[in-house]
């Protein structure tokens, strides 16, 4: 395994690596969600580079960029693991952004719902970053896990646009044997609150059944109204269309529905893909 920190090493080392290059970008503190990513590249590509980077310009002020969990040696220790070959990008801020740490991208329509009405200049920070690394790694092919939905399907447009050789493969979301989406922000949590945290999962859930059982999208729609009146835990819930997250005029198209449960500080994020 080789830890790289620096842009110019890394290209250098692109170089002899032909094509057939699967990149994992992750933020760290590594879960079992992040190694599935891994383990998608394993099957797919013949090497593999895994980055390592807290990206400060998708975090808001006041949100946890500065407490963001950072475990670098743990996190080489599972990769090494799984993958001993990987090459493993950490590079600093200065590295990515040089002296003037902000956004080259504004993020398009999309990212101003759901997440991106939460976090407003989000999506900015997540597509220039992505942008940068997917410059810089000169990837054929991109995991991204199905958690950060709307993300993903921002990241997939963007590379459509400006990477067209670059797949971008989606990768189901990893659970804990209660239904939790796994993600480095469970660590946040108390007991008591990842047992509340199932709630979030237990009501996609529902919804989801509904959905087969009873195709009726406007049921669905009235029990979620009923639920986010009932319990302010969530910021939001709600039904959209897969292909490009606006709400649904009827069942006839892929769906997924969306949720984000607030538990102190901490939002937590889920979805379910429904197809009927
Ligand atoms: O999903 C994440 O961990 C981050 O948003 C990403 C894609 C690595 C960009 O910083």
């Amino acid at each position: 395994m080789k830890v790289i920190s620096t842009i110019e090493e890394l290209k250098s080392e692109r170089l002899n690596l032909g094509s057939k290059v699967g990149f994992v970008p992750t933020m760290g503190n590594l879960h079992a969600g992040h190694l599935r990513l891994l383990e998608h590249s394993l099957k797919q590509c013949e090497h593999h580079i895994i980055s390592i980077f807290v990206n400060p310009t998708q975090f808001a002020e006041g949100e946890d960029f500065e407490s963001y969990p950072r475990t670098l040696e743990a996190d080489l220790e599972k990769i090494e693991s799984i993958c001993p070959t990987a090459i493993v990008f950490t590079p600093s801020t200065k590295e990515i952004y040089g002296s003037e740490v902000v956004n080259y991208f504004k993020a398009p329509a999309m990212a101003d719902m759901l997440e991106g009405n939460l976090r407003p200049g989000h999506f900015d920070g997540v597509l220039t970053v992505v942008h940068k690394l997917f410059e810089i790694v000169a990837p054929d092919h991109a995991f991204f896990g199905k958690k950060d939905y709307q993300q993903l399907k921002l990241i997939d447009d963007h590379a459509k646009n400006y990477f067209p050789s670059l797949t971008i493969h989606p990768v189901e979301i990893e659970r804990e044997p209660t239904g939790l989406a796994m993600s480095s922000r469970n660590s946040y949590l108390s007991q008591d609150q990842k047992n509340e945290a199932i709630t979030l999962y237990r009501t996609l859930s529902f919804i989801e059944k509904k959905l087969i059982t009873e195709k009726d999208l406007r049921g669905s729609l009235e029990y979620i109204q009923q639920t986010l009146e009932d319990d302010e835990r969530f910021n939001y819930l709600s039904i959209r269309k897969q292909s490009d997250l606006t709400p649904p005029l009827d069942i006839s198209s892929p769906l997924v529905i969306l949720g984000n449960f607030q538990l102190g500080q901490t939002r937590l994020l889920d979805n379910i893909e429904v197809s009927i």
